[in-house]
């Protein structure tokens, strides 16, 4: 087939990853925002190459028109999280989604590959709309931890190298590994409300001292110099030492001097 023609076949798949790490992002952004913890860490889209189609066909004996209704991972999102107990929180989100329409799901978590392969798969239906007017294309979601990642990474180059005939020695090594990411999941999932904790409080702290900082910029338009100097020395004060209920207060003062001198609210 014509470079041309892969070119229109592949646009709307590049499209549904371009929208779908938009609208992944946009959950961890707004987690964030709000102060709260995101239980999808990073995302990263691909969409597999001419190359790799033809190979995966081959292997799998699929005829060149049937491609794009047997083959359902030309588009693939990667979801990474933290911790194993977010693995399903992402799957619930993915499901109550009313843009994806989930047609197929696999649980290599709890069942792991004989690799020793762990990710949670989800087959979604996704609708772009293209210059030819909408159209739906699968998109293969791979919600995993970051040890889960980690290791895949390094199997999938393996494999790579050894073009699938990995040795004997090396392959035992492997699944040594994921025995090693079951426990470092299982020792992380341990504290995983300490490291939580910290990290919200962290977020918090994040988002109060913004407000804090647009609170006195608008502040420098009605007080004078030194009201603002006495401001901004107690502001730092409270940001190298005080708690997070301390900022939390100075914020609510400098609300009801902004308030009294009849600042907006930006
Ligand atoms: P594929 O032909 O590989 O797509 O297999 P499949 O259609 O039976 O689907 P499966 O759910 O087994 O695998 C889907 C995807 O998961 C693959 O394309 C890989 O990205 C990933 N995957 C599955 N097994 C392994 C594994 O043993 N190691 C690594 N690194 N990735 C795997
Ligand atoms: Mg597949």
């Amino acid at each position: 087939m014509e470079i041309q023609k892969w070119k229109g076949i592949l646009s709307p798949y590049e499209l549904a990853v371009e929208e779908l790490r938009v609208k992944f992002h946009h959950i961890i952004k707004e987690n964030r925002a709000a102060g709260r913890y995101s239980p999808i860490e990073q995302v990263s889209c691909r969409v597999k190459t001419v190359s790799s189609i033809l190979d995966k066909a081959r292997r799998k004996n699929i005829p060149l028109e049937e491609i794009e209704e047997k083959i359902t991972d030309i588009a693939g999102v990667r979801l990474i999280c933290q911790f194993v107990e977010d693995i399903d929180k992402v799957a619930a989100i993915v499901r109550e989604r009313p843009d994806m329409e989930v047609v197929e799901e696999n649980d290599y978590v709890h069942h792991s590959k004989p690799s020793g392969y762990q990710s949670y798969h989800l087959v979604v239906r996704y609708e772009v709309t293209t210059i030819h007017g909408p159209r739906k294309v699968p998109v293969e979601i791979q919600i995993r931890t970051l040890a889960m990642n980690f290791w895949a990474i390094i199997e999938h180059s393996l494999q790579y190298k050894y073009s699938g005939n990995v040795p004997e020695h090396i392959s035992e090594r492997l699944l040594a590994a994921a025995q090693a990411v079951v426990s470092l999941d299982k020792e992380m999932s341990m504290i995983r409300d300490d490291i939580v904790m910290a990290q919200d409080l962290f977020l918090n702290k994040a988002r109060i001292v913004s407000e804090i900082k647009s609170n006195i910029e608008n502040l420098y338009k009605f007080e004078n110099r030194d009201a603002m100097e006495n401001i901004q020395n107690e502001f730092f004060e409270l940001f190298r030492n005080g708690t997070l209920e301390e900022l939390e207060e100075f914020n609510r003062k400098l609300d009801e001097v902004a308030a009294r001198q009849g600042v907006q609210e930006l």
